[in-house]
């Protein structure tokens, strides 16, 4: 079994440094995705910013994957490798990037990971429905954690979230689920997207959960490309992913991986975030 990592205060806010570090990255990556930009070069907008504040990638060299972030076009999944790729009008694009900082007292590593999708140039308004209905189902799960008894009742209020919005209309990815972060990037316990029997363990302050439902337009089947990382839908369909990193401190909630730490987004849910304490 694997164990759980509990946070101090101080470890959290730690954490909220490589989450506010992985938020301007992926600022600066979602920017540089317009049509003619290579997925290469997107991959390239989010190093930069990791290098201008001292922060290293999580992802590079992580069971050797060759990038800084995943760039997922369209019906990949995730784990969309960046490369020659040119992205273009009427493509989305989910970035998924984090980045680590080290506490120089500790020498501990803390982790950032968060994916948002960019819609590049004119859309199709079913690729805007996706994208939308697939980020407002992590705000709703990440709602959800701010009262949650067990880590499990995020999956349930995603899939609530999403059933009661669309019906049928979209299929939620079981093969990828959500993680533990702190010092490593994918830690216990496993935070599932859709709502299952086992609600799984306790929430828990010091907990840092990261959040990050696919939704799919078809069937929910995947499968694994050449490369080893590349991840498609078996039909075909579009596919589409956001993530948040969220921390459990000792007053409440705190998205990490927003500068605002989800204020803004959480409220229109009426959940209050409060700062982590100093
Ligand atoms: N960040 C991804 C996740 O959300 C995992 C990326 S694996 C990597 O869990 F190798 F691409 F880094
Ligand atoms: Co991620
Ligand atoms: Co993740």
């Amino acid at each position: 079994m694997r164990r759980i990592e509990y946070k101090t205060d101080a470890q959290l806010a730690w954490m909220a440094r490589a989450g506010v570090i992985t938020s301007r990255a992926l600022d600066a990556a979602v920017e540089a995705a317009m049509p003619g930009t290579t997925t290469a070069q997107i991959d390239q907008a989010f190093r930069g910013v990791l290098a201008e504040n001292n922060a290293r990638s999580n992802f590079l060299g992580y069971y050797d994957y060759p990038a800084t972030v995943c760039t997922s076009v369209n019906d990949v999944v995730v784990h969309g490798i960046p490369g020659e790729q040119v992205v273009n009008a009427g493509d989305m694009i989910s970035i998924d990037g984090g980045a680590i900082v080290t506490d120089p007292a500790t020498n501990k590593q803390w982790h950032g990971d968060s994916a948002r999708t960019a819609l590049v140039g004119e859309v199709s308004e079913a690729r805007r429905e996706l994208s939308e209905i697939t980020r407002a189902a992590l705000w709703h799960g990440i709602a959800a954690l701010a009262t949650a008894r067990k880590v499990g009742e995020i999956g349930v209020a995603i899939e609530d979230f999403v059933r009661s919005e669309t019906g049928d209309k979209y299929g939620i990815i079981e093969d990828f689920v959500g993680h533990g972060i702190g010092t490593s990037m994918h830690m216990a316990p496993d935070v599932l997207n859709y709502a299952a029997r086992d609600l799984g363990p306790r929430v828990k302050k010091g907990m840092a959960l990261a959040i990050e439902p696919m939704l799919v337009t078809g069937s929910i089947e995947t499968h694994v490309l050449a490369d080893d990382w590349t991840i498609k839908t078996n039909d075909g369909s579009d596919a589409c992913q956001w993530e948040h990193s969220v921390a459990v401190h000792s007053e409440g909630i705190w998205v990490l991986t927003a500068e605002d730490g989800g204020a803004s987004e959480l409220a229109k849910l009426g959940v209050t975030v409060k700062p982590i304490p100093a």
